[in-house]
């Protein structure tokens, strides 16, 4: 098994820094092109045991999130935020800028860990990239940050009831959703709506509208 420097390693060699059109305040290492790192990548991942690079590219829903984050700091500032499935780490990073008192990434892709670990640094801020798996974690967040995480029906399927019991614990948990399939229906508020340019060797199109959802929770007892 490899271990942390040797994915900062990875991903030093094989992206580029670069922001994108809707959050342009903040810097991260992204593939230019998808076809070779998801083949340098496929390579060399598959050897260490490790998932597709989607921390390599800025989801519909982590661009919504930091977007709706800078625009809106007073949202985060002084909060313990989750940024849960954090990919590179968009979101996170927009919070810590935004002056959140702690923020903490999670990921069970370690190379996302580290992908988060070397975008902060390039953006000057601090996070906690130590937590992996944290889905059954009692809540211990004042929000947790959701970007694009239904994309698969087991994924939602494990982690929707955690946020759920998370959000009577007393988070506020934000989904950003750009038309995923497996999004389930009920107990979502809209709050915010993007559209967010995005790439054809990624989506089958420039752009995809995305929703920032809280999760709603009845607390009138039945
Ligand atoms: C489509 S990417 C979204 C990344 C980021 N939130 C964004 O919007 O740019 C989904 C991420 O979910 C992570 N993931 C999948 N299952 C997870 C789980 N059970 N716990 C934490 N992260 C998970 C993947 O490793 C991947 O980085």
């Amino acid at each position: 098994m490899k271990n942390l420097d040797d994915f900062k390693k990875f991903i030093i060699a094989h992206t580029q820094p670069k922001n994108t059109a809707l959050v342009p305040e903040i810097t991260l290492y992204q593939a230019s092109k998808i076809t070779p790192i998801w083949q340098a990548s496929e390579k060399w991942l598959q050897e260490n045991n490790i998932e597709p690079p989607f921390w390599a590219f800025v989801w519909p829903g982590g661009q919504s999130l930091a977007r709706y984050i800078l625009d809106n700091p007073e949202f985060v500032q002084k909060k313990r935020v989750l940024d849960f499935a954090a990919g590179c780490g968009i979101a996170a990073i927009a919070c810590a800028l935004c002056q959140a008192a702690y923020v903490e990434v999670a990921d069970i892709d370690p190379m996302a860990q580290a992908a988060c670990t070397i975008n902060a640094v390039l953006n000057q801020v601090i996070l906690d990239c130590n937590t992996q798996n944290v889905v059954g974690a009692s809540n211990r967040w004042d929000i947790i940050l959701c970007g694009d995480v239904c994309y698969e029906a087991p994924m939602t399927r494990h982690i929707w009831p955690w946020l759920k019991h998370c959000a009577e614990q007393g988070a506020e948990v934000i989904i950003a959703d750009p038309g995923r399939a497996y999004l389930p229906q009920k107990e979502l508020e809209a709050i915010r709506q993007y559209d967010v340019p995005t790439t054809l060797e990624l989506e089958d199109c420039t752009q995809r509208q995305t929703t920032l959802y809280r999760l709603s929770i009845d607390t009138h007892p039945k």
